[in-house]
């Protein structure tokens, strides 16, 4: 039987969404040994019980300085000290699996873009909508002409406040940058090669305004340069009830048709006495259910790992994400100044 050319892996940080990235990697016969950097302890033990782990340290270094690891999947939070975590791994020859944002400035992302250049290693980031099929569909369906040319897009998604917590808690990164950015790196792949030219974007907060300065929702109006126009809004602060929820609804409207996605992820319902309606597996990142996984993360460990042993490009580039990068920073600016910001900048850093 031929061999097959695996690979070793570490994830550092496995959380919620790391420690879905994990078992899907433990599930991938072109991974060999796979190891975890997990600082709180607990959540350490309990994948040491689920998943056949080669390694488990609470010190990312001691992975990113072992030679026998070949790639990196950078789950932990918050994101704003990632950077140089994914650095030293790149510095040390190990390609990269980044949650989003890349980093947390467009001087850093170019940085990071050099070094893996420079030793010739993949790098991409988390952008799993990609991988959903539905996502891909409107992609491929765009590219192909099926609706003529856009018109316009609208895209609205909000979360629980549960998860809108999670997120404000652990840093002050606006609605876009934190989540809006899926969907910002999904309606610029899908609308290649059209860029963007203009956005706008304003913000509501009376919620979360009570207790931080973080916005409970943020409408971002971009103009693209055919004159094609997207709406994205994102909020976090639907009711408390139904764990990791999210709903989205996209709408594009061409000139010999539309497409529409209805992503409120109300196909699966749990009644029970106890708790009332759930809305079970989180929309986003999805999960394991036994021998299955719901959601895209899979597929997207999967291709990830499949361009480092076959040598293929990866789906979603450094550059594509640090477009994403310019588009919600142009978004936060015009926030703060009241006025549409013109793209491209290069005052950005
Ligand atoms: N692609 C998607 O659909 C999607 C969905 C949700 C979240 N995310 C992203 O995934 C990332 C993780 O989110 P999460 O909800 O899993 O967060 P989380 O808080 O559940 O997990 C982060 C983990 O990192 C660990 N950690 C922190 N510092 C560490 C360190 N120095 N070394 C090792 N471990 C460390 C924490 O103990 C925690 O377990 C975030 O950047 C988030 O934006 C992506």
């Amino acid at each position: 039987m031929a061999k097959l050319n695996q690979i070793n892996v570490a994830v550092i940080g496995a959380g919620w969404v790391g420690g879905i990235r994990a078992a899907a990697c433990r599930k991938n016969p072109l991974i060999d040994q796979l190891s975890i950097a997990e600082i709180d302890e607990l959540r350490a033990e309990e994948l040491k019980k689920e998943l056949k782990l080669d390694q488990i340290t609470n010190n990312w270094i001691e992975l990113a300085d072992d030679p026998g690891i070949d790639a990196v999947v950078i789950s932990m939070t918050p994101e704003t000290i990632r950077f140089p975590i994914l650095m030293e791994f790149l510095e040390k020859g190990k390609h990269v699996f980044v949650e989003k944002p890349i980093a947390s400035t467009i001087a850093e992302t170019d940085q990071a873009l050099q070094l893996a250049h420079k030793n010739n290693l993949k790098m991409t980031v988390g952008y799993s909508r990609r991988f959903d099929p539905r996502y891909a569909y409107i992609n491929k369906a765009l590219k192909g002409g099926l609706i003529g040319d856009p018109v316009t897009c609208l895209i609205s998604r909000n979360s629980t406040r549960e998860l809108g917590e999670k997120i404000t808690g652990r840093s002050k990164m606006s609605p876009t940058s934190i989540a809006g950015v899926h969907d910002l790196d999904f309606v610029l792949w899908a609308m290649q090669p059209r860029k963007p030219i203009r956005v706008y974007s304003q913000t509501s907060g009376k919620l979360f305004s009570r207790k931080s300065e973080t916005p409970d929702h943020q409408w971002v109006m971009i103009t693209m340069d055919d004159g094609t126009t997207i709406t994205i809004g994102i909020g976090w602060i639907l009711p408390i009830g139904y764990p990791n929820y999210v709903q989205a609804f996209i709408e594009i409207v061409g000139t010999d048709g539309t497409l529409t996605i209805d992503d409120s992820h109300k196909d699966i319902q749990l009644n029970t006495t106890k708790d009332g309606i759930r809305y079970p597996l989180s929309s986003m990142p999805g999960e394991q259910i036994d021998h299955v996984f719901a959601g895209s993360m899979h597929e997207e460990i999967n291709h990830f790992i499949n361009s480092i042993v076959f040598d293929t490009p990866v789906m979603v580039s450094a550059e594509e994400a640090k477009l994403v990068m310019q588009v919600y920073q142009a978004a936060d600016l015009s926030v703060e100044l009241g006025e549409p910001v013109s793209l491209p900048r290069n005052d950005f850093l």
